[in-house]
Parts: structure tokens; sequence; C-alpha cells
């Protein structure tokens, strides 16, 4: 992974850097097996960390809230966990070979074992959100691992018929990827023990977050950058229309680009046909349109920082939600 990328989080999560460290080792620790070909694949997870961007969320609300202690800890894991296997299977359904810069799961063990592995870490994570002993925590974890297949599913259906709206997008990633943010919001807040006007706030910070972070992500698929660590371009070859396509498709609509985007909605596009979807989405304001809504969105979290009291925790937020729009990766 890209160490100048990597710097802002160091900054970030350095309020609970010691917690982190803690996080790191839990983690670790409910990754392994005495099956050799689960012991490798699980290994192979293990050292190809991601950014962390979701424990780090959990710790840094927990710190505001009060103290990071054990079902703070556990929730962090089993919400890293969850995201974990939702990327095993994310990339066995997008058909993706590489992922945080190496080969994806798929791509190294074939699907069988990756579809097996993705669900191994369901079961895991649930085991471990129960060690919590906290009925609250356990079942919005299950709930939100419904939540995400949802997601999937709606975006997997959605594209097939007509070019998605910009509510159906917003309903698909709020699924797919806010609502994890969201809880990780809301269980710092609740494994802390806040109050529930904390824990609304905390949830909704999360929730803003995570629509951004989708945004930024469907961003970097118009632009080829080998520093992302995963393939670009592959959004509108999946048959997957993102915020800055839906903008353009729909406020300067193309009769020459029928064609194409017909076989956007079949999967079967080719190079030359994503490269002048991605073109005239440019050049009709969609990356701009998609980047001020995020922005916005960013604007209403930095907000809901106004009542945080932990200076260290706000100012490490702030610089969280400025990550979440500007990075690289
Ligand atoms: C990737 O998330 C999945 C999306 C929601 C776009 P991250 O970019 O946080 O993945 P890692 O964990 O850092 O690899
Ligand atoms: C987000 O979807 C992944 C999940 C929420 C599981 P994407 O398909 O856009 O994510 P990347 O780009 O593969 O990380
Ligand atoms: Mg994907
Ligand atoms: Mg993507």
């Amino acid at each position: 992974m890209n160490s100048v990328s990597t710097t802002p989080l160091v900054a970030i999560s350095a309020p609970v850097a010691a917690e982190l460290q803690t996080y790191r080792r839990l983690f670790e620790s409910t990754l392994s097996h005495s099956d050799s070909m689960l012991h490798n694949a699980l290994g192979y997870i293990r050292s190809r960390e991601g950014k962390m961007m979701r424990p780090i969320l959990v710790l840094l609300i927990a710190r505001e809230a009060g103290v990071i202690n054990k079902k703070v800890l556990i929730s962090a894991v089993s919400l890293e966990l969850l995201h974990t296997a939702s990327l095993v299977h994310d990339d066995v359904v997008d058909e993706s070979d590489l992922r945080r810069g190496h080969a994806s799961v798929n791509q190294k063990y074939g699907n069988k074992i990756a579809v097996l592995v993705g669900d191994y870490l369901l079961a895991r994570l649930l085991t471990k959100a129960a060690e919590t002993g906290d009925t609250r925590i356990v079942s919005r974890i299950a709930q939100l691992g419904g939540t995400l297949s949802e997601g999937e599913i709606y975006q997997l259906s959605t594209s097939q018929h007509d070019i998605p709206d910009e509510a159906s997008y917003f309903r698909i990633i709020h699924h797919k990827t806010a609502a994890l943010f969201a809880t990780c919001g809301e269980l710092g807040a609740v494994a802390a023990q806040a109050d529930e006007s904390f824990v609304e706030t905390a949830k909704r910070f999360g929730e803003l977050i995570g629509i951004c972070f989708q945004i930024r992500d469907d961003i970097f698929d118009y632009f080829a950058d080998a520093t992302i660590g995963k393939p670009t371009g592959n959004d509108l070859l999946e048959g997957k229309f993102t915020l800055p396509i839906i903008h353009a498709l729909h406020t300067a609509p193309s009769p020459t680009l029928l064609p194409l985007i017909e076989r956007v909605k079949t999967c079967s596009a080719t190079r030359e046909d994503v490269a002048t979807l991605v073109e005239y989405t440019k050049s009709h304001g969609g990356i701009s349109y998609a980047v001020s809504l995020m922005e916005n969105y960013r604007n209403e979290a930095l907000k809901l920082l106004d009542s945080f009291k932990d200076e260290q925790v706000r100012a490490a937020l702030e610089a969280y939600a400025n990550y979440v729009t500007e990075r690289n990766f």
C-alpha cells in the first residue's frame, strides 16, 4: 500500500493509537484456523491489511463517548471482519482480480474457496460479536450483514433494466456502504454506553461519511491510477452505472450513446465503449457534479462535530471526513 497516502490516517488515528494496536492483535487472533487451506487463505487476508477506516471510526466515536472498553474493541473487530467478508464476496461477484494491490482471494484461490472463506468470516464475526454478551450489538451486526447483501443485490438487478436514476444510486450506496459506516458510529457509541442522542449523532455522522466514501470510490473508476490497488474502469464493464455517468446521461441524453448503454446493461461493453462513455461523462460535468454532492454530505458531517467535546477527537474526525473525500485510494 502507498505509504504517502496512508500518512493522514496515522495522524487521524493518533488519539486512539494505543487502542488501535490492541484492536489489531484481536483482529489478527480471530483470523487463524488449524485446517491448512483455511489457514492459508486467512493468513493471506491477514497479510493484506486495508486502511482500517471502519475500526478507526468506531474507536474515535467511543473515545468521545467515554471509555474504549472490551465491547468497543470487539465491535470494531466484528465490523472490520464483516467489511472483509463483503470484499471477498464482492470480488467474486465483480470478477475482480486485484484487491489491496495484490491478487484478490478469488484470483488466488478460485471462486469456490473465496465464497466459502467469506462465509467462514461471516460466521466468525457473529461468534466474536456474541462475546460482548450484548444482544443489541449482535443484532445490529447481523441486520447489517443483510443490508450489505441487499445493496449488492439492488445494484445487480437495477442496471439490467434501465440507467438507474439518482434515487436508486443512493439507495444502493446507502445499503452497500453507508450502512456499515453508520453502524460503526452507532456501535462505537453504544458499546461505550453513550446516551441515545449521541448514538443518533454518531450514526448519522457515519452514514454521511459512508455516502462520501462510496461516491469517492466510484469517482476513482473514471481515472486510471495504479496507486488505488484495485482495477479502475471496471464499473461500466460490470454493468454498474455510478453517480457521474447517471448525472451526465440524465442531464444530457445522447441518442448516439444508446447502443453503448445497452451493451453496459448486458455487461458486454468493450474497453472502447467505456472510454467513450467516460469521456462523455467528464465533458458533461458528471465528475464535478458528483464531487459537489459529496462535498455537501461532507459539510453536513462536519457540522455534527460542533457538539463534540474532546478537541483531539473532533480534529481527528474532521481530518477523517476530509481524508474520505480527498483520498487517492
Ligand atoms: C472498499 O473499502 C469498499 C468500498 C466501500 C468502496 P476500503 O477502501 O475501505 O477498503 P480497504 O479495507 O481499505 O481495502
Ligand atoms: C463496494 O462496492 C464493496 C462493498 C460494499 C462490498 P464496489 O464493488 O464498488 O467496491 P470495490 O470498488 O470493488 O472496492
Ligand atoms: Mg467491487
Ligand atoms: Mg468500486
